[in-house]
Formats: structure tokens, C-alpha cells, sequence
């Protein structure tokens, strides 16, 4: 399984983005564009930085009806990302749906990934305002198994809780982690952390780091040092 650092592309225009992507020279870093950069600068901002030549994970944690979030999966497939996420707490029902609209595309279709419980959330939270009275790695592990039972290809979680989804569902199914800091930066709103290294040795397939690269005062140098600790490279 191909693994990979994913730059979360969390800037409010155009202009911002690409003249952070013109920073690299010399890789095409796998990116992903979330809910900031598409509300505002929509479907042809994807388009362009497809042909640039960078892969894609449109990040926008669809959650709604069955139908809607197919339908809306169909739309999305068209700009031919390569990753694609909903929310597991919109059910069984409505994962399987969203990756049955995938499926009928084919080989080269996206990968279709749930995110289970927001790396910003913690046991407090999940308890007091989601009424959730599990443990948080029970809830990441149900929320997991219910996405394999729908036919999705992985989840987003904390890496902390990449071993026990690949212990449980097996190393084909995907955990894509971010919430990685590199050692002693700032967590900022994130609770459940981890350097690349850490990462790499919890089992990660692919890490999302955002702000500890695209605010750094060199993005592409801190971006390789992502690269080097978790891929072990260069
Ligand atoms: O800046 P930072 O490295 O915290 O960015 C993490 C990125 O990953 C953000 O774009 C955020 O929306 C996204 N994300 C997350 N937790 C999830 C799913 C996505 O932080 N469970």
C-alpha cells in the first residue's frame, strides 16, 4: 500500500494557493483541499491543481440523507480527485450508498475514507456535548468497522488509533491520519497528536499535516522533513 504525506491546502483564496504551490519546485506534493479553499473557490480550483499534477483528497466530510451524499459522490467523482471522505455518523446506510455511486466508476474511481471521530475532539467532548458514553477508541473502532462494512476503503483517525483499526480490519484498509505535529510545535486545536515518526511507526498509510507546513517560514523544507520521517527518505 502506497504511503504518503498529504499537505492540507487551508488557505482562503486562489492566489494564497498557488503561490504556495509554486514554492515546489522540485515535488508534486499529494494535497488536500477541505471545506476553506472549495466554499470559496470551488470546483475549477480542484481542476487547476489537478493539472498541475498534483493527487488530490477533496476533504469535505459529506454528511446527509443516502441519496444526497450518492448523488453528491457522482458530482465530486467528475473532477476526478483521488480521495474522497463522508462522516461514519451518517450510518451504514448512507457510507454504502455514497460508495456504490463510486464503484460503478471503476479501477480508476477515488478512494472513499470516513472520518470517525474528529482529531480535535476528546473523551470529555465525546461524553458531554455528542452524548457519546463509549470510550473514544471504542467509538473510532465501531465507527471503522461500520465503514468496512459499507464497502469504504479506510477512515481518517488519530494516528494513536491506527494500530488497533489494522489490527482489527486488517493492513489493507486505510488509516489516514492528521493531528501530526512535528516534535514541539504547537498542537493549536488539536488534541490527539503525533510527530511523522510517530506516525510512521503507529502504522499510518497516509498523514495530513496542514499548518506545521503551509505556516511554516520554509513549507517546502519542513514538508521534506515530514517525508524523511515518515517514509524514511529523502
Ligand atoms: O493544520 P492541521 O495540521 O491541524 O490540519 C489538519 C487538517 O486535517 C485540517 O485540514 C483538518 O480539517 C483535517 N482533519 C482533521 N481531523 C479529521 C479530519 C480532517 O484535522 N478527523
Amino acid at each position: 500500500m502506497p504511503k504518503d504525506v498529504i499537505i492540507a491546502l487551508d488557505f482562503p483564496d486562489r492566489t494564497h494557493t498557488l503561490e504556495f504551490l509554486d514554492l515546489f519546485k522540485e515535488e508534486k506534493p499529494y494535497v488536500k483541499i477541505g471545506m476553506e479553499l472549495f466554499y470559496r473557490a470551488g470546483p475549477d480550483m480542484v481542476r487547476e491543481i489537478k493539472n498541475r499534477g498534483h493527487r488530490i483528497f477533496l476533504d469535505l466530510k459529506l454528511h446527509d440523507i443516502p441519496n444526497t451524499v450518492a448523488s453528491a459522490m457522482q458530482s465530486l467523482s467528475k473532477l476526478k480527485v483521488d480521495m474522497v471522505n463522508l462522516h461514519a455518523g451518517g450510518g451504514i446506510r448512507m457510507m454504502r450508498d455514497a460508495a456504490d455511486a463510486l464503484h460503478t466508476l471503476g479501477p480508476g474511481r477515488p478512494l472513499i475514507i470516513a472520518v470517525t471521530v474528529l482529531t480535535s475532539l476528546d473523551q470529555e467532548v465525546l461524553a458531554n456535548e455528542l452524548l457519546i458514553g463509549e470510550m473514544l477508541s471504542e467509538t473510532v473502532l465501531r465507527y471503522a468497522g461500520n465503514a468496512k462494512t459499507a464497502g469504504l476503503d479506510g477512515v481518517v483517525c488519530s494516528p494513536h488509533e491506527a494500530p488497533a483499526v489494522h489490527r482489527t480490519y486488517g493492513t489493507d484498509f486505510l488509516t489516514v491520519t492528521p493531528g501530526i505535529r512535528p516534535a514541539g510545535g504547537d498542537k493549536g486545536d488539536q488534541k490527539r497528536v503525533a510527530t511523522p515518526e510517530e506516525a510512521r511507526r503507529l502504522g499510518s498509510d497516509y498523514i495530513v499535516v496542514g499548518r506545521p507546513i503551509t505556516r511554516a517560514a520554509d513549507p517546502v523544507s519542513i514538508y521534506r522533513r515530514c517525508v524523511h520521517d515518515f517514509l524514511g527518505t529523502s
